[in-house]
């Protein structure tokens, strides 16, 4: 596989760790035991930076890419590409309920697990697309100066939490998914 689509497939394994975590507070919430409220926060404050601001813009530019030298109508690429849109939205939207459980109001539980859930949801059917559907599609299809030309327009920024330098305020929860 291209070295892009390596690193954004490794993405995908990394944010399913995420997704893990989430998945596993959401039941502590459901099922009214101390959920780690803080960590969590902490994962959705990284889908914010990383996911959505490097991974699914560095796939737009490969999916555009695509659609102008390949096949100008793709329904995957297509459907894939309003996701990216909306993602944003949605983990704000998530980010926010949490704020505003930690600040106390508890009392909406069964809203935030609504949310949380169709999140997780949400983020998996559109990985197990791309992973299914596009990414294998798009390795046998774009050849090598395909990918030189991609590579150069590509922004590169280091993973806070999976990379080489681990950010300081990702540590605590770093440190719980390796404990998993
Ligand atoms: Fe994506
Ligand atoms: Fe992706």
């Amino acid at each position: 596989m291209e070295a892009i689509l390596e690193k954004l497939h490794v993405d995908h394994i990394n944010f399913d760790k995420l997704l893990n975590i989430l998945e596993g507070q959401l039941h502590l919430l459901e099922d009214c035991e101390v959920s780690d409220l803080d960590t969590t926060l902490d994962a959705v404050r990284y889908m914010k930076e990383y996911p959505d601001c490097v991974h699914h813009p560095m796939e737009n530019t490969i999916f555009k890419y695509f659609l102008e030298h390949y096949e100008h109508e793709h329904e995957h690429i297509h459907d894939l590409l309003l996701e990216h849109d909306d993602m944003p939205l949605l983990t704000d939207r998530l980010f926010e309920a949490l704020q505003n459980a930690l600040a106390g109001h508890l009392q909406e539980r069964g809203e935030l697990c609504a949310i949380l859930e169709e999140y997780i949801s949400i983020q998996r059917k559109h990985i197990d697309r791309e992973e299914a559907h596009v990414y294998p599609m798009l390795d046998s299809k774009l050849g090598k100066e395909d990918w030189q030309q991609i590579d150069r327009v590509i922004a590169k920024v280091e993973d806070p939490l999976f990379g080489k330098d681990v950010h300081e305020s990702y540590q605590r929860l770093l440190a719980q998914i390796m404990s998993r």
